[in-house]
């Protein structure tokens, strides 16, 4: 059985990312980040301060707004579009959730497409469907590149993806297409889901239920990709996978934590570098 080690090679892509903005550095370029806040919420605050820190390592500046909790909605769509005409700033991260007196998709829809380095934009979310230039949704972009850097094929392989959220389940059907995968999507409706995901060659679990997937749902010499992140009775960490149940079966695993987490980051910071590097054209 194969660990796929998340966090070696999530450093690995920040030391190419660092090399990339010292060279972006030396043509006069500048890469930067705006994380915009709202509330106090400590997981996002977390977040955030993880956010903070990858920019810092790599030499992306960083711009923190940390609005109370009170802002409006007039308030934050302001502010974003004083970043989208600000030519300093390549990325706009609005970290959610946000307060439920703001409309989080009207907020999602104010942030430029050509800085949306979270790859949420319905313009985004589209130009992934049909093939074309956009950004991608980070954490799948982030199990595309923990499976070519495992040297794990895609092509022609039996891809099942179990949720269907906006952020991982769907871009990640999409993103396993475009590398020409067979994907199949399950959810909480679909009947005798073991059956399902016994066809995956590939199995990438985002359905947000701790340790739901046990060896009876996997076919031995699968590879199973774990996007959960959970905390147990004890404190500790776990994921949408029975690791210890399923790691006897399966050819390679993504551990949790230490798996598809510290990738999410990496490949945001990949958007950033990117979004200075080319010119993402949506027309
Ligand atoms: N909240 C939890 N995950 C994310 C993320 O990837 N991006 C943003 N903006 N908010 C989040």
């Amino acid at each position: 059985m194969k660990l796929i080690d998340g966090k070696a090679i999530s450093s690995e892509i920040k030391d190419e990312l660092k090399y990339r903005v010292a060279q972006l550095k030396k043509e006069g370029k500048e890469v930067c980040l705006a994380v915009i806040q709202v509330g106090q919420d400590p997981a996002s605050s977390v977040y955030v301060g993880n956010k903070k820190k990858a920019c810092e390592y790599i030499g992306i500046n960083s711009l923190a707004y940390e609005l109370k909790e009170d802002t409006t909605e007039v308030e934050l769509l302001q502010l974003i579009d004083k970043l989208n005409k600000d030519n300093k700033v390549n990325g706009i991260l609005v970290q959610l959730p946000l307060p439920s007196h703001i409309n989080e998709d009207k907020v999602i829809k104010a942030i430029s497409p050509s800085k949306d380095v979270d790859g949420f934009h319905p313009m985004s979310v589209g130009a992934l469907s049909i093939g074309k230039q956009g950004f991608v949704s980070c954490t799948p972009a982030g199990v595309i590149e923990l499976l070519k850097r495992s040297n794990i094929d895609i092509e022609g392989k039996e891809c099942v993806v179990l949720g269907r959220s906006n952020i991982v389940g769907k871009p990640m059907s999409m993103l396993l297409l475009r590398e020409n995968g067979t994907v199949t999507i399950c959810h909480s409706r679909t009947s005798d889901l073991k059956e399902v995901t016994k066809r995956a060659d590939i199995l990438v679990v985002a359905i947000g239920k701790p340790k739901f997937i046990t060896k009876e749902y996997v076919k031995e010499g699968a590879t199973v990709i774990d996007v959960g992140i959970h905390r147990n009775e004890n404190n500790k960490l776990c994921g949408d996978v029975d690791f210890d149940d399923v790691k006897d079966v399966v050819s390679a695993i993504t551990p949790v934590p230490g798996g598809v987490g510290p990738m999410t980051i990496a490949m945001l910071m990949k958007n950033c570098v990117e979004s200075i590097e080319r010119d993402i054209d949506f027309c």
